[in-house]
C-alpha cells in the first residue's frame, strides 16, 4: 500500500483527481470504479474543473459505481444515481450508455447482481477503483461480517451505516435497510485502487486497515493483499499513524 498524507481535504481531493486524470490521459477509454458519500465530492469537483479547463475528456470512459440503495429509483434525491448525476455526470461529456450503477428498483436482485458482474467482465475489468471507507471499515456496502462476500450482492446495512447515512435523509427511518453492492472480490479484481479518508473519526479504522489483522470484521483490511492500492488521507485521518509506520509503508 502506498500511503499519501495530504495536509487537508482540499489537497486530498486534488491528489485523487490528479491520479484519475492521469489514468484517463494515458488510457482515454479507462474503466473507472466510482464511490459515493461525502469524501469523494471534492475529487469529483476537481475532475469537473479539469474537464472544464480542457485537460481531460470522459467521452470514452466507462464507469461502474460500487453500490446503490435497494428500493430507491434514480430520480430519488437520496439515490446514488442521483448523487452521481449531481456531483459528476451532469457536468462532463460521459456517454449515458457508459454509466453503470446497480439498479435499486430491480425486481430480480439475483439477476441484477449477476448482470452487473458480467458487464464489468465485458468491459475488461476496472482500471482504477475509487473507494471511501465507513467508520466500521466497510468498502462499498460490504459491512463487517464473519466472511468476505465475494461478488455483487444484496446487503443488509449495518446499524452504524444507517446512523452515519441518516444525515442525508429527513429521518433515520427513511434510510433504506438494504443495498446492492459490489463484493470484495469484485473490488479486489480492480487493477488499481485509490482509497480516500478524511477526518479524525476515520483515524482508528485507517490504522486497522493498514497495520492490523486482515479480517472480514473490518472489510477494508483485505486491501493489504492488493498489489496496487494508494491510500490518500488528510492529516486528521492519519492521526494514529506514526512517522515510523509511514516510512515502513514506503520501504
Ligand atoms: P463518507 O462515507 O465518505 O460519507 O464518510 C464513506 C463510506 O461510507 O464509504
Amino acid at each position: 500500500m502506498r500511503v499519501i498524507v495530504a495536509k487537508d481535504y482540499e489537497e486530498l481531493s486534488k491528489k485523487a483527481a490528479n491520479i484519475i486524470s492521469s489514468q484517463i490521459t494515458l488510457k482515454p477509454n479507462s474503466v473507472l470504479g466510482l464511490a459515493t458519500g461525502s469524501t469523494p465530492i471534492g475529487t469529483y469537483r476537481e475532475l469537473v474543473r479539469l474537464y472544464n479547463e480542457g485537460n481531460i475528456s470522459f467521452k470514452e470512459v466507462v464507469t461502474f459505481n460500487l453500490d446503490e440503495y435497494y428500493g430507491l429509483d434514480s430520480n430519488n434525491q437520496q439515490s446514488y444515481a442521483y448523487y452521481m448525476n449531481q456531483q459528476l455526470f451532469n457536468h462532463i461529456d460521459i456517454k449515458k450508455d457508459n454509466i453503470n450503477i446497480p439498479n435499486g428498483m430491480t425486481e430480480d436482485i439475483g439477476l441484477e447482481c449477476k448482470n452487473y458482474e458480467k458487464k464489468i467482465r465485458q468491459a475488461n475489468g476496472i482500471d482504477i477503483q475509487l473507494l471511501g471507507i465507513g467508520r466500521n471499515g466497510h468498502i462499498g456496502f460490504n459491512e463487517p461480517d464473519v466472511k468476505f462476500e465475494a461478488l455483487t450482492h444484496l446487503v443488509e446495512l449495518d446499524e452504524d451505516t444507517i446512523k452515519a447515512n441518516s444525515r442525508f435523509f429527513a429521518s433515520i427511518d427513511d434510510v433504506p435497510k438494504l443495498a446492492i453492492s459490489m463484493g470484495i472480490k469484485t473490488i479486489m479484481q480492480s487493477r488499481s485502487i485509490i482509497l480516500l479518508a478524511s477526518g479524525a473519526e476515520k483515524a482508528k479504522t485507517i490504522h486497522h486497515m493498514i497495520l492490523e489483522k486482515i479480517t472480514p470484521e473490518l472489510p477494508a483490511s483485505v486491501l493489504q493483499l492488493h498489489p496496487n492500492v494508494t491510500v490518500i488521507l488528510d492529516e486528521e485521518a492519519a492521526l494514529l499513524l506514526t512517522e515510523g509506520d509511514l516510512l515502513e509503508m514506503e520501504a
